[in-house]
């Protein structure tokens, strides 16, 4: 089998510039007006270039995002600060999930996590006593740009073959991946990427000593003597190079773009921070938190019900996810708004099937334990639910990397990766590589990264001493995960079931093959790290592996190991396009909520099969191409009209 990897060089080094505070695009709860053509409730991926493209095509629109605007935050501008930024307790949701229903195994993982007070945690075995289970910690922003604003930048194009699949399964031709290529061009005029410096491996040869090893692993040749040389040459490549007639299978070793200019963040927030500068008819309410859409016809059951706006809160902080919740928040105040055209849910995976089944759309017995109308039973919302499986290997070495001299990540001024960052604009801040596979890529860095657990990032970088080879199995097949009602509170967060493995789908040996990617992803990381030893010139101290560890070796250890801590970060699929005669398919493949008018969903839950290796992209292009969907039926109606 072949297979297609990607190592990249995870430096949280530091770059870029501060931008200069400029106006938050956010009108006074008095400026909003009672009626939008469109409402759209998320800023992030799915919902804010959406947002943005209504605007522009001159309809009024409201985007509403709970969470606030980080404008001049460094965790957000500064990409180094990447980790950093998901700790920013005013931006961050403690979102907790189960791997496994059954807690006992749950337990079996060092990431397992307790409550001891409110929203402080106990991380691994022996909580205090009366500590209550959390479960696993999934990180989430809430903030304009939705996790886009926080997220580790990386800009890796999907596969062709993501999009093909929807086409096929719908037979909607305008989702093949060639007609797909015009959305991916209409995001790149407002969305900047751009590769790092190659030059920062000559300042740490131990470290570039670890990226050579990776690409020897992987079959690149490097010469023995002057291995910096082809490796630089190598890291010239962009692996979202669509000239490339196998792009999607291509073995080489590629850098990994990142979504930035100059050096500093810049996605989905400055693209609407813009739109609204450039006067175009976009309201955003930020701090406001969406509890119900509002239907009429809803109770009739001989009529179509449809979506006529939402009921929101107003206030920061008001989901109890948040660590700064605080019952009075809400003191703001509660409204509604109606949308004279549509209303469109852009919430996240989590969040959109939580508020479809609190408005009424959902399964009908789930809806009805928890007393609430159903105005449209629709089975699947909530199910389908698809992530990657990510693993690593961490060694520790004797010596500090230099790469990481005087990075505190804490912003002050002994930091000097900050001080490097805020007078050179330009240091790299990630780097990768891509060679020949089966769906894995692998990562690396010099971070002790295990997965996210409260507090990972503090871990992260405790020394400076560790490197990780991180991998990352991006179409997996486990499509059993849940995201089920808790309660009625719209401000509860709802219960997320993953069933991971073989508590999760097993046709066709589905949770064997998954595992056994991983395996392999061990067992290559394994060969980099030899590798490593091939390349003495560049002066790198012995290692001593760390996890999974000398103990474990064999295939079924390896495998244990991977299911105990696996994890992911690209959650999606609640809420999956399908058609007509699924009756688990929520949408159709125009984005609209089947059995109602008036709404639809688009955001990562609108997959019916998790897409490419980052999920950003894909996002992005569902979102621009939900904008051309919508735009042309409203032109058709006005047609219609004339
Ligand atoms: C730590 C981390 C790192 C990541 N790194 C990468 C990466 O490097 N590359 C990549 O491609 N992907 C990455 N991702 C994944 C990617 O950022 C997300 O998958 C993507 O942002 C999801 O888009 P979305 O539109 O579905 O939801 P989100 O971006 O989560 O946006 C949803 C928004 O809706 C708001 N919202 C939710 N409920 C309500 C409500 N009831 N009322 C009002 N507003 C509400 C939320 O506050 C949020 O802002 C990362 C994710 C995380 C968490
Ligand atoms: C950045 O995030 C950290 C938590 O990781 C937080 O302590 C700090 O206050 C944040 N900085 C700013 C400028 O908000
Ligand atoms: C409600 O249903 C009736 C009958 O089908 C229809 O004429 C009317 O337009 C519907 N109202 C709305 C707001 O959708
Ligand atoms: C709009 O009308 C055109 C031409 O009649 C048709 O091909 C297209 O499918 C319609 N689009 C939508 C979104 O209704």
């Amino acid at each position: 089998m072949r297979f297609t990897s990607l190592l990249s060089l995870f430096l949280v080094a530091s770059a870029a510039s501060l931008v200069a505070a400029s106006p938050t695009p956010q009108s006074n709860p008095g400026d909003v007006d009672s009626e939008y053509d469109y409402v759209i409730v998320g800023s992030g991926a799915g919902g804010g270039p959406l947002a943005c493209r209504l605007a522009m095509a001159g309809f009024k629109t409201l985007l509403i995002e709970a969470g606030g605007d980080a404008n001049g935050n460094v965790n957000v501008s500064v990409p180094g600060y990447q980790a950093v930024v998901t700790q920013d307790p005013k931006l961050r949701w403690d979102i907790f999930v189960n791997h496994y229903k059954d807690q006992n195994r749950a337990k079996r993982d060092p990431k397992y996590t307790y409550e001891v007070g409110p929203y402080q945690y106990h991380v691994g075995p022996n909580p205090p006593p009366g500590a209550k289970e959390k479960g696993i910690l999934y990180p989430r922003g809430s903030m304009l740009g939705g996790c886009v604003t926080h997220n580790a930048l990386i800009w890796i194009i999907p596969h062709a073959r993501d999009f093909d699949l929807i086409a096929t399964l719908t037979g909607d031709n305008s989702w093949i991946a060639n007609n797909m290529n015009k959305y991916l061009d209409r995001v790149l005029t407002w969305l900047p990427t751009e590769p790092t410096d190659p030059t920062i491996l000559l300042r740490d040869l131990p470290l570039a000593q670890h990226l050579v090893g990776g690409a020897s692993a992987a079959g690149v040749s490097v010469p023995l003597l002057t291995p910096l040389v082809n490796l630089g040459n190598l890291l010239l490549n962009s692996p979202n190079n669509r000239a490339l007639p196998n792009r999607d299978a291509y073995e080489g070793y590629f850098q990994v773009p990142l979504t930035m200019k100059g050096g500093t963040r810049m996605a989905v927030r400055e693209h609407i921070q813009r739109t609204v500068e450039a006067g175009f008819p976009l309201t955003v309410q930020t701090e406001t938190f969406v509890t119900k859409i509002l239907f009429s016809n809803a109770t009739d059951p001989s009529t179509k019900p449809r979506a006529t706006g939402v009921e929101f809160l107003k206030g920061a902080y008001l989901y109890k996810a948040s660590p700064f919740y605080h019952p009075s928040n809400a003191a703001a105040g509660r409204g509604t708004v109606r949308a004279k055209r549509e209303v469109i849910i852009s919430a996240g995976t989590f969040n959109t099937p939580q508020l479809l089944k609190l408005s009424g759309i959902g399964p009908r017995a789930e809806l009805q334990r928890f007393n609430i109308p159903v105005v449209k039973p629709l089975p699947g919302v909530g199910t389908n639910m698809m992530d990657r499986y990510e693993i690593s290997v961490n060694v520790k070495h004797p010596e500090d990397f230099n790469v990481l001299d005087g990075c505190h990540f804490d912003l002050k001024p002994h930091d000097k990766c900050l001080t490097q960052w805020l007078t050179k604009p330009d240091i790299l801040a990630a780097r990768g590589a891509y060679t020949p596979d089966i769906d894995l890529s692998i990562f690396g860095g010099p971070l002790n990264f295990q997965g996210y657990f409260p507090g990972w990032h503090d871990f992260a970088v405790r020394d400076h001493k560790h490197f990780s080879w991180y991998s990352l199995k991006a179409h997996t097949r486990n499509r059993a995960g849940t995201v089920e009602l808790r309660s009625a509170d719209p401000l509860d967060q709802p219960l997320i079931n993953f069933n991971y493995f073989d508590e999760g789908t097993r046709e066709g040996g589905a949770d064997e093959l998954d595992a056994r990617a991983l395996v392999q992803a061990i067992r290559q990381s394994r060969e980099a790290l030899k590798a490593y030893y091939k390349y003495p010139i560049l002066g790198g101290t012995p290692w001593t592996e760390e996890k999974p560890g000398p103990d474990v070796q064999t295939d079924e250890e390896i495998k244990q190991y991977i299911k105990d801590e696996a994890w992911g970060h690209h959650a999606a699929c609640t809420c999956p396009i399908g058609t007509d005669d699924n009756e688990m398919a929520v949408l159709d493949s125009e984005f609209r909520v089947r059995g109602v008018d008036g709404l639809r969903v688009v955001d990562a839950s609108i997959f019916p099969d998790i897409p490419g290796i980052f999920i950003q992209s894909a996002i992005f292009m569902i979102s621009e191409k939900a904008a051309d969907v919508i735009i042309q039926e409203a032109k058709n109606e006005t047609k219609r009209m004339f």
